[in-house]
């Protein structure tokens, strides 16, 4: 069932029926603000962090489905009869009330059509300010004179840490009071200690002796009437579908005085046939001068036109950076638009604001956001450096990365998982064995987006103590995992090695942080070499031979490498294994690592084709832990099929596209690409339920009942590997320090396809011909008109600027 489309030329998600199988959600917003909204318009904001800093409240795992949010109610004056600008909450009959919802980059519009009226609701977060616009239009399309009651509705919190909000009620009763002041409503907390002017700040209102003000305004009309108190907006024993002050067609003027707080403002709306007005809400975090302002700001209503077309500009310019035209159309709308969208934000928000994702994890995961960079270097590659720094500057002298970094993070401050401070601020006393490791292919694909070499010589410090050159940070990165091995020399998985639910210990040895670590010493040695360090080099070259014999003595099992080796001697993984005797992450990582030997690779890839495969894409491993379990196999505390027992976790299908296209296989690649991806599933979104524009964190896999479901949407490392796996593998753009390679790895019915580029400040117009119907290999190259040798392209003979550099590529 298909519940909205694609819309390329306009980058929107349409959709055109409102009762999707779950929230189908976008994200507005900046660092400094961030929303989350829902195509029925549910859905949270909040002030830089979504645990410390949420002012719009939200229902996690509600029952209506996710609610409350940005609310428009309409009553029709005469007939009594309402009905909302977004089909919930009131959720009138679809066969009279019609719904559009537009999601696009950084807006998302909602359309509603009933008994005559439209409305039409933009929800944006302008560039700059914290605070959102809500901008309403309402329009009468029959043929007589209408008189309506309209109100727009939010729900503030009573406390910006969110936990506190729902929970601590004893003491959030009593904090906050709201006041009316014509044009909006105010909301204090803690007001007796609030200083004039201060803003919507984050923490925890009973550590912190100051008043926060949050406030709803609109511009446009006159309000009628209002409500700040949302008990007496909704009613006794009624919810958000029918409040008595939505049924009595007016609010009754109640402020909140303790309890719950609301922004509810009614404005009696009189339209003649053909007429149409325009209010504007405001609602964000701020006292009364900043409100007001903002309210005579939005009287202008040029205004939006004009944020509007800031936000789309810093969008575009970021998307704008990778545009392709295949035949695939679903590939293109990802590229193009969706997973290059996803992997901007969530490497803005991490894992910490979705309707699953709820803030508690207040920071950044190590290996997540270093791995999230590598999906966003092409993007932005300044702001991915930014962030790089950061991470680099958060691990530990003895090479590990601190699992979490909270926002807001300085070196040399909190310590390490080692120390009681560290542990008490983030709750997190163990190291994982593949945090750091991240950092080689990320710094690698930013310096080879940029061509900034010279970034291996920037002193950057360690967390704890000292500082180095980011050199010195990957070697040590090495280092750490050189001291935590097991009894065949292979890297201890400790409290997790990229699989939260596998907890092979400080004994117990994992494959998969093998390969990351041998791909590491790799890079290493590519940069000893570019740096003349002989003795790195030689360092490298002896751990290379060492892991070559380890890996060929003791992981590969006849057609797949195993998963692990626990301290007892188990061999997870094993062909013969009862449960997860066959994995896919290490098979994918032999290959990404360049460890196999011989036909491994291909025999490897083979088995997870044969094994692990689904029409969803391939599972994580086969089959799922029910007997097996803890302390290593902390999957089996989940229902087979799921998650991390043998879902299919879609951050590990960008490994297995990339492990494809290295072995030449384009078919295959795009075979899976095409399982997975969530555009296919546009038309089946009834099974998977989530986004068909947004990757989720797994669907499940083959044991579930529910196989093709989506799981834990938006968030989710999937974005950027899968970008990964797309960007450098399937359409084959390479770069590195001085120049370009291009080398596409196609499905062989292709017969070509564009893509163009923004690359270190040079528009790049590619076309690719196929006229063999290969999967692999480039005949010729001709660039501006000059044929080239090979498949490089000598980054100085390419124009800056606006040239358009005319790139032709014949496959063969
Ligand atoms: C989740 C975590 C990620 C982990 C993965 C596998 O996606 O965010 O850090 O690697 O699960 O356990």
């Amino acid at each position: 069932m298909n519940y909205g489309y694609f819309d390329g030329p306009n980058r929107e998600y349409v959709i055109t029926r409102p009762d999707t199988p779950a929230s189908w959600c976008n994200y507005l917003g900046t660092p400094a603000y961030g929303a989350i909204i829902s195509n029925n318009a549910s859905g949270y904001s909040f002030v830089e962090s979504g645990a410390m800093g949420r002012i719009m409240r939200f229902r996690f795992n509600s029952v209506p489905m996710d609610q409350p949010g940005r609310y428009i109610y309409l009553r029709d004056a005469e007939s009594g009869d309402f009905w909302s600008g977004s089909w919930q909450p009131v959720g009138k009959d679809l066969k009279d009330y019609k719904s559009e919802c537009r999601h696009g980059t950084g807006y998302t519009v909602i359309k509603s059509e009933y008994s005559g009226i439209q409305t039409e609701t933009l929800y944006y977060v302008p560039m700059e300010g914290l605070y959102e616009v809500w901008n309403c239009k309402v329009k009468n399309v029959g043929d007589t004179p209408r008189k309506l009651a309209l109100t727009g509705f939010v729900e503030f919190t009573s406390d910006s840490n969110y936990e506190q909000d729902q929970v601590n009620m004893q003491y959030t009763y009593f904090t906050t009071r709201t006041y009316f002041r014509d044009k909006f409503i105010l909301q204090a907390i803690n007001e007796n200690c609030a200083e004039a002017g201060v803003t919507g700040s984050a923490g925890t209102s009973d550590e912190r002796a100051e008043g926060i003000y949050r406030y709803f305004g609109a511009a446009g009309a006159t309000v009628a009437s209002y409500e700040g108190d949302r008990d007496t907006f909704l009613g006794d024993y009624r919810d958000y579908k029918n409040p008595i002050s939505i049924e009595n067609g007016k609010c009754s003027n109640v402020l909140n005085f303790n309890k719950n707080s609301c922004g509810a403002l009614q404005f009696d709306v009189v339209l003649q046939p053909g007429e149409e007005k325009t209010i504007n809400f405001v609602f964000g975090a701020g006292g009364n001068d900043t409100a007001a302002k903002l309210v005579t700001k939005y009287e202008d209503m040029n205004q939006v036109a004009k944020d509007l077309q800031g936000v789309k500009d810093f969008w575009y310019a970021r998307l704008d950076r990778l545009q392709i035209e295949t035949p695939d159309e679903n590939f293109n709308h990802m590229i193009n638009m969706w997973n290059s969208y996803q992997c901007l934000l969530t490497f803005i928000w991490s894992r910490t604001a979705s309707f699953q994702y709820c803030g508690q994890r207040n920071g950044l995961g190590y290996r997540d956001t270093v791995q999230d960079i590598q999906g966003t270097v092409h993007i932005d590659p300044e702001l991915s450096r930014e962030r790089l720094e950061l991470m680099l500057s958060a691990q530990v002298d003895n090479g590990g990365g601190l699992p979490l970094v909270p926002w807001g993070y300085k070196p040399h401050t909190i310590g390490t998982p080692d120390d009681e401070d560290y542990v008490r601020a983030t709750q997190h006393p163990y190291y994982r064995a593949d945090d750091a490791l991240w950092l080689f292919p990320t710094v690698h694909t930013y310096i080879n987006e940029t061509g900034d070499y010279d970034f291996l010589n920037k002193t950057i410090p360690f967390s704890n103590i000292g500082e180095g050159t980011v050199y010195e940070h990957l070697r040590r990165a090495i280092q750490f995992n050189l001291d935590r091995q097991g009894v065949h020399g292979l890297p201890a998985g400790l409290h997790a090695d990229w699989n939260d639910c596998l907890r092979l210990g400080s004994k117990g040895e994992s494959t998969f942080v093998a390969f990351q670590l041998y791909l590491g010493i790799n890079n290493l040695k590519q940069y000893a070499s570019r740096f003349g360090k002989a003795d790195d080099i030689v360092w490298c070259d002896s751990l290379l031979t060492k892991m070559d014999a380890t890996i060929q003595e003791n992981i590969w099992n006849e057609d797949r490498f195993v998963r692990g080796i626990t301290e007892d001697g188990y061999v997870v993984g094993h062909r013969d294994n009862d449960e997860g005797s066959m994995w896919l992450n290490p098979q994918s990582w032999a290959v990404i690592s360049g460890a196999t030997k011989g036909d491994q690779g291909k025999i490897a890839m083979d088995t997870v084709h044969e094994i692990l495969n689904t029409k969803y894409g391939a599972m994580l491993l086969f089959p799922a832990f029910q007997k097996y379990g803890l302390p290593v196999a902390r999957m089996a505390l989940m229902n087979p099929g799921t998650k991390e027992n043998a879902s299919i976790f879609s951050q590990s299908q960008g490994w297995l596209l990339l492990a494809e296209t290295m072995l030449g296989n384009g078919n295959r690649a795009f075979e899976y690409y095409k399982e997975f991806n969530p555009a296919t599933m546009n038309d089946t979104a009834e099974i998977r339920k989530i986004e068909p524009y947004a990757h989720g964190q797994s669907i499940e896999g083959i044991e579930s009942p529910f196989h093709g479901r989506g799981t834990v949407h938006w968030l989710t490392g999937t974005a950027s590997t899968v970008m990964v796996g797309m960007h450098y593998g399937i359409l084959g753009l390479q770069p590195d320090e001085n120049g370009l390679r291009i080398d596409p790895c196609i499905p062989s019915d292709w017969s070509g396809f564009k893509m163009s580029r923004i690359w270190r400040g040079k528009t790049l117009k590619i076309s690719v011909f196929n006229p063999a119907g290969v999967q692999k290999g480039v005949t010729s190259t001709i660039v501006n008109g000059l044929e080239i040798r090979g498949n490089y392209i000598n980054a100085d003979i390419l124009k800056d600027g606006g040239f358009e550099n005319e790139i032709k590529v014949v496959m063969g």
